[in-house]
């Protein structure tokens, strides 16, 4: 190749490659020229001073000082292209259809919750509706109505916090039988779900706030049959074909008193530390409710007769779902949580 004939092609590529810039519609078209122009590899440039050790010695640096220019106007070129397509674009962020969709988290109801829906469906086919009372209760409430004698032991078990103004938290959810019987006339049947609060331990069946439902049934002529009719009936439903055992027990607003257990969903009753060993979950206590109950609601004890149970939750999920401690039921961890998702 001649000086002359280098000079030429340059001079074309500079022309062609400008007209090619200036036509370039968008950003896509842009980056399609560059390569083709100035690409390092095969762009129509980088071919252009391939020729060069074709010319003769002393020609080679004027016609590479003419690639360079041209070189430096296309780029100048495709720059300032490139600028112009830039403030042409619209605003705002470009919609991409093609990116992938975030993940949707659906959330689960807590295995505590979904045992309480299920607890209060089942006892509603029996004509049992759901009552409330408040978390801050009274003394007299939590415990005088209740026939808990002044420094009984029984207190012990059942240690809280104590409010200004003689409020504490309640222990158990028992205070709202004599609520709701003070607001409504018997025949009545109720659940009360909701917190109590007590010194325990917080270790893998105990927690220091925890969730209770309470029933309570009165009416004339309610007898102890009712009470165990039901409470079976409740664990059959519940637990399937499981055993349930009474056993006989104490509690002031109760007489006579029993606890309930079902079989251990962890071991199916050979003995498991989510059991102690027994084989067995208690999961309610219950009784016919003392006369002085009945009484302390404004109720005539010998017209009418009442039976009672305060359940936890908690525990009925330990046995179902063969959970081995209650505390994991506090832990907020998504990753368990999440096995309940229905
Ligand atoms: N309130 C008792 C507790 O928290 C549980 C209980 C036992 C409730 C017997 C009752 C009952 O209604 O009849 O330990």
């Amino acid at each position: 190749m001649t000086l002359d004939e280098f000079r030429k092609a340059a001079d074309k590529l500079e022309r062609d490659g400008l007209a090619m810039v200036a036509k370039a519609a968008d950003a896509d078209a842009l980056t399609a020229a560059r390569t083709a122009l100035v690409g390092r590899k095969s762009g129509k440039l980088t071919e252009l001073m391939g020729a060069l050790p074709s010319l003769p010695a002393d020609a080679r640096r004027e016609a590479g000082a003419a690639a360079n220019r041209a070189k430096q106007a296309l780029e100048a070129a495709l720059d300032a292209r490139a600028a112009a397509l830039a403030a042409a674009a619209p605003a705002g962020p470009a919609l991409d259809p093609t990116m992938p969709a975030r993940h949707v988290w659906r959330g689960a109801k807590h295995p505590v919750t979904i045992v309480l829906e299920e607890v209060i469906a089942i006892f509603r086919e029996l004509g049992f509706t759901v009552a409330t009372g408040p978390e801050a209760e009274t003394e007299w409430y939590n415990f005088s109505a209740l026939n808990f004698p002044p420094d009984h032991p029984a207190l012990d078990m059942q240690d809280t916090l104590y409010l200004e103004g003689g409020a504490l938290l309640r222990t158990h959810t028992s205070p709202v039988q004599v609520r709701t019987l003070q607001a409504y006339p018997p025949p009545i049947r109720i659940l009360a779900p909701g917190n109590a609060y007590r010194r325990d331990f917080f270790d893998a069946s105990h927690a220091p706030m925890f969730a209770q439902v309470e029933g309570m049934a009165v009416d004339e002529g309610i007898t102890f049959a009712d009470l165990k009719a039901t409470l079976t009936h409740f664990a059959n439903r519940f637990f399937g074909a499981t055993r349930t055992r009474f056993r006989p027990s104490y509690f002031p607003f109760t007489e006579p008193s029993a606890e309930m257990d079902v079989t251990c969903g962890v071991c199916h009753g050979t003995g498991c530390s989510a059991c102690k060993g027994t084989g067995w979950i208690e999961i309610l206590g219950s009784g016919l409710m003392h006369p002085k109950v009945l009484e302390a609601a404004g109720l005539d004890s010998t017209r009418y007769s009442g039976w009672a149970f305060g359940m936890g939750p908690g525990r009925v999920a330990l046995a179902r779902y063969g959970i081995p401690d209650i505390r994991l039921l506090y832990d907020s961890d998504v990753a368990f949580l999440e096995q309940f998702a229905k």
